[in-house]
């Protein structure tokens, strides 16, 4: 299912069209069947950019790996793959508990691939933009360690003379005064992690950008999904490839959920923007 929104900026001159896809909780070669969708979609529109979103990976090891970098490879020869990284890409559960671990080699043989670029607290500048990747630390996700610190380290630094693209797998940890004040010049943030709240595309509009859970367990979460601003920055939240991961042994139910590719331009002029929601 494709979610498309148009976004304008001023500091652009040109239109700049970017998928963003996330959540895709890869865990071993039969999951790729249901990517098939994303090299039609490259290779019928040819957008300036796809941003993966993070938790590429369902749990750092996987099996079948080398499969997953050969079609992101595929993705890598029709447009610039931009990688975030999410909590699964850095963890693995051990006895019950999510301890932090990293791939260095999947990460290794995914930064060699021609046309890809990972954000793992970077940053891959133009002349009018900036794209910025910032990685939550493990501690944050799962010892509830405060990110404030981490925001001002990686965010304050960029001025606004360009147009600033955030990409964070969890927008959760900046909805507060504190990190109102840290986007100041932030245009906008892509990110996934909610995987769309759970909700059934029939109760979408009711629930507007409300779930009914979250990744965390948490009931009834704000800001799962779609488009909306805070003071001068304007979140595009992706509702995610997958929504149960393999760790919540019930993601045989995934067939009920759509599978979802979001597609944003982003307008150079007042004259083409139009707002779709
Ligand atoms: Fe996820």
């Amino acid at each position: 299912m494709n979610r498309i929104y148009h976004c304008r900026s001023k500091k652009m001159k040109k239109d700049i069209n970017i998928f963003l896809v996330s959540d895709f909780h890869y865990t071993n070669e039969k999951d790729l069947k249901n990517y098939h969708f994303i090299i039609e979609e490259l290779e019928k529109n040819k957008p300036n950019f796809l941003f993966l979103g993070g938790d590429i990976l369902d749990s750092a090891t996987v099996s079948d790996e080398d499969l997953l970098l050969r079609e992101i490879e595929k993705w890598a020869k029709e447009t610039v793959v931009i990688i975030g990284i999410g909590n699964h890409d850095i963890t693995i559960v051990k006895n019950k508990k999510t301890l932090y671990y990293k791939n260095e080699s999947f990460w290794n043989k995914l930064k060699k691939i021609k046309n890809v670029v990972i954000l793992d607290d970077d940053c891959y500048e133009e002349k009018e933009f900036r794209i910025i990747g910032i990685t939550v630390p493990y501690s944050s996700y799962y010892k509830n360690k405060n990110i404030t610190e981490f925001l001002e380290e990686h965010i304050k630094k960029y001025d606004n003379q360009k147009m600033n693209l955030l990409l964070i797998h969890s927008a959760n940890f900046l909805y507060s005064e504190k990190s109102d004040i840290l986007l100041q010049n932030i245009d906008f943030v892509l990110s996934g992690h909610n995987h769309n709240g759970m909700v059934p595309k029939i109760f979408e509009k009711i629930m507007k950008h409300r779930g009914i859970i979250s990744p965390s367990k948490k009931l009834l979460p704000s800001y799962v999904r779609g488009k909306f601003k805070r003071y001068n920055t304007t979140f595009i939240i992706s509702g995610g490839m997958t929504k149960l991961s393999k760790r919540s042994g019930l993601h045989f139910l995934n067939r009920f959920w759509n599978h979802e590719l979001t597609k944003i331009t982003i307008h150079s002029s007042d004259a083409l923007y139009k707002e779709v929601l």
